[in-house]
């Protein structure tokens, strides 16, 4: 008998279940002896107090175009592991327990970064744990793509899609405020994709001048709107050479006023241009509906990699996408890493020399 867990860890994103088919699927064709599969309700949650369902390959038929999680997720943040819980619960303690307690053979993680340091953790602690690369970000280490990735570049495009025409018909400068925090990956593809006039990224800090700057030769070329596609960790070049600590101060000082980032900067281009500017947020509508095709694609990849890694007796180890490869990289290897957008990329040059502004120049 083989007894494996599932758990979905950390932010949703459109490609879990179809991750887990594949998963199960590759696990229970291929196994040699009966297989019985342990789902844990709300990620690590689930495991800390044994909540858990026993799923059959009936579960998991229909998923694949299903968005979210069926297994349910949430946050248990990594630096807050050795914290006990509010009722007094060692958080390790317990999930080595519920672990051991089923006779686990090894634990599935579906998760973006944080996630993937609490399963390497649990590996120093002795559990069989393979983590496959799930989020919407893009910034896990040690992998191309993760999946999440290209359906929410979708979503977001068909946003600046959208807002074009309404932009258009008024004239307006709209600023679009698209998900990532620590790096830029959505707001740099779906800003290509969806032909933002300028796009802000953490990882390319800009000068407002120039941002104010190419809304006006877009204007004295004859465009009747500007998008602007801002992430939301932008980052003028001004805060960029603040010590961290006082950055953490002038965003809990924006946060008084603006509700975010894109409001800041539609209120400066509007007092500087003196043009029309609106905010639009796509919000969590990224994470939300059916996968793509290239996310169901790349995540029944994972799948039946970290299923095929299993059967083989492999362990430890993130599933991962290497020059178009499917491949396994040790978990010890990518935990606490992020994978910045590079501001010297192939297609960051290319957006620049189209005549996209990045605010940095
Ligand atoms: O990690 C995925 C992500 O959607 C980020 O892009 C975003 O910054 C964050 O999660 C939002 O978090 P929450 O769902 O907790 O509001």
């Amino acid at each position: 008998m083989l007894r494996i867990g599932l758990l979905t860890s950390g932010g949703d994103c459109q490609a879990l279940n179809a991750t887990m088919r594949g998963i199960v699927k590759t696990v229970l064709h291929n196994a040699k002896e009966p297989v019985e599969i342990y789902g844990f309700e709300d990620g690590y949650q689930g495991l800390i107090y044994g909540r858990f369902r026993t799923m059959t390959w009936d579960d998991f038929s229909g998923v694949l175009t299903q968005g979210g999680t069926i297994l349910g997720t949430s946050r248990t943040p990594f630096k807050l592991l050795d914290t006990p819980e509010a009722d007094g619960v060692d958080k390790v303690s317990a999930m080595k327990q519920t672990y051991h307690k089923l006779q686990l053979d090894c634990l599935f993680m579906l998760g973006g970064n944080g996630s993937t340091k609490t399963a390497n953790r649990l590996r120093e602690e002795g559990l069989t744990v393979i983590a496959l690369p799930k989020t919407i970000d893009n910034d896990t280490w040690g992998t191309d793509i993760t999946f999440g990735f290209t359906s929410a570049i979708d979503v977001a495009t068909r946003y600046l899609d959208e807002i074009k025409t309404t932009a258009s018909s008024h004239g307006r400068v709209f600023v679009v405020e698209i998900m990532g925090h620590k790096v830029g990956w959505i707001p740099l593809y779906a800003g290509v994709a969806g032909g933002a006039d300028v796009i802000l990224l953490p990882e390319i800090p800009y000068d407002m001048d120039n941002v104010v700057k190419a809304i006006e030769q877009r204007d004295a070329d004859g465009g009747r709107f500007a998008i602007v596609a801002v992430a939301e960790g932008a980052i003028s070049k001004e805060e960029a050479a603040l010590p961290k600590k006082e950055y953490k101060k002038l965003v809990a000082k924006r946060a008084e006023k603006y509700p975010s980032v894109a409001y800041e900067i539609a209120n400066e281009i509007a007092s500087r241009t003196g043009r029309e500017v609106r905010v639009g947020i796509p919000g969590h509508t990224q994470r939300g509906g059916r996968p793509d095709a290239q996310d169901r694609i790349f995540a029944t990849q994972c799948g039946v990699e970290a299923a095929r890694g299993f059967l083989a007796g492999k362990s430890g180890f993130m599933v991962a996408k290497v020059n178009g490869k499917m491949t396994r990289v040790p978990l010890e290897d990518v935990a606490g890493k992020l994978k910045y957008v590079d501001p010297k990329s192939d297609l960051v040059r290319e957006a620049k020399l189209l005549g996209i502004s990045f605010g940095d120049e």
